[in-house]
């Protein structure tokens, strides 16, 4: 018996390919596992009415953690379309199976790193002010979003039912909505809790601490989403005093979005509710050279599933041209929690040469490699 069995998930697209290039790249390296396929994504939607099978949960609760590629998702109405015939009209309504999985499996902290390596030429300049000449800027963000609450907790209603729309206009402030109808009104909420606060700040913290990073900065909204905003700043200000090496900053969502544009190699450890970790992310990830080189990973205390950031971008589905860097550092970061820290720091060794060479590049870098070119030059190095 293998010592792992890692939840094989391609999911739909690209989810595919990527995964393809992590498998070639973990069997070279010898890591000692298995890998059951489990079904999730679109053709489960519409063939069985369920992005996420219950085979597959079942599956996944016999495994040591689960490896993803990327799933399509699309508005209600759309997937609903999709269903096959004999399906459509039952009232089934679809859901995204890796905020499912997320929720199920509790794996509260999802853990983006963004970083530049030496060399690509994707990597972000600034401008000619704070970086005269256009030299590479190097960045080395950790993003940590709350990842089971917030404006993702799945809390929404349309039509409204009538209890909360009752509930709703006792409020003075819905003075305006009141007059819409109900029917006429959506409700997405934001639900956070002092639990779920405390957690994804202390990680962050934490994180920071064994790192030796030392800056922290909240991303949140609190002069405007007074409570949910509120409540995760007092938290955040809280574990802070237990942290008096670190600096505690605090930015919102917008502002930082704007000061990372201009200073990103200032940030360090960035922590947010779902929904804004969520953007802050994608902003880092494109300062080091977009969504082929943004791993990710969802942690659970005893179980984790590793997914890079990207979606399953259909335009490129099964063409194995993407760019498979951001699944091998999604696999490094799968190593890390398997505690194989050697193979995990030969692999990110590999990639970081891989780039800085740049003779076997993807589209998005300016080559002609496929993605499984990429992943046979990473092999070279990482084996
Ligand atoms: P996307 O991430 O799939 O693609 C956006 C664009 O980013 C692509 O067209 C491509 O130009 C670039 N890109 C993405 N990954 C790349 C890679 N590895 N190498 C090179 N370039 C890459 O986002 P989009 O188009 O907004 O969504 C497509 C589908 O994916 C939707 O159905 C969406 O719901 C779903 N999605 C799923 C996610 C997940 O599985 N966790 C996350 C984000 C989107
Ligand atoms: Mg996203």
């Amino acid at each position: 018996m293998a010592k792992y069995s890692i939840a094989w998930m391609p999911g739909d697209g690209i989810g595919n390919d990527v995964m393809g290039a992590a498998r070639l790249v973990l069997d070279a390296m010898g890591l000692d596992a298995e890998y059951p396929h489990c079904d999730i994504g679109w053709e489960f939607w519409c063939n069985e009415g369920n992005a996420l099978p219950d085979r597959t949960i079942k599956a996944l609760r016999g495994t040591t953690c689960g490896l993803f590629g990327a799933i399509t998702s699309k508005p209600q109405d759309e997937a609903k379309e999709e269903l096959i015939p004999e399906l459509k009209g039952t009232g089934l309504v679809y859901f995204s199976p890796i905020v499912k999985l997320r929720q199920l499996f509790n794996l509260h902290t999802n853990i983006r790193p963004c970083k530049s390596y030496p060399g690509n030429p994707l990597n972000y300049r600034g401008n000619q002010i704070t970086n005269p000449g256009g030299g590479e800027v190097m960045i080395d963000q950790v993003v940590f979003r709350e990842n089971t609450e917030g404006s993702y907790g799945g809390v929404e209603f349309h039509p409204l039912p009538e209890g909360v729309y009752t509930a709703l206009c006792a409020n003075p402030k819905m003075k305006p909505w009141k007059d819409k109808g109900l029917e006429n009104v959506a409700l997405s909420t934001r639900i956070v809790s002092k639990q779920g606060c405390t957690s994804i700040c202390r990680q962050a913290f934490e994180f920071a601490k064994q790192t030796g990073r030392k800056r922290v900065t909240l991303v949140e909204k609190p002069n405007v989403l007074r409570e949910t905003g509120g409540l995760m700043t007092r938290c955040f200000r809280e574990l802070a005093k237990s942290y008096p090496d670190i600096w505690a900053d605090e930015a919102n969502i917008d502002a930082i979005c704007m000061w990372m544009f201009k200073n990103p190699q200032d940030y360090s450890v960035l922590v947010a509710e779902n929904m804004f970790g969520d953007i802050i992310s994608d902003l880092c990830a494109g300062l080091v050279g977009g969504l082929g080189f943004a791993p990710s990973g969802n942690m659970g205390d005893k179980y984790a599933v590793f997914e890079p950031t990207h979606g399953s971008a259909p335009k490129y589905a099964g063409q194995f041209k993407v760019n498979p860097i951001a699944m091998l550092l999604t696999a490094k970061m799968m190593l890390e929690w398997l505690k194989e820290t050697d193979k995990a720091t030969r692999l990110e060794a590999a990639v970081a040469r891989v780039i800085k060479e740049g003779k076997v590049r993807t589209y998005d870098m300016g080559g002609k490699a496929s993605t499984m070119d990429v992943a046979k030059e990473v092999v070279r190095y990482a084996s």
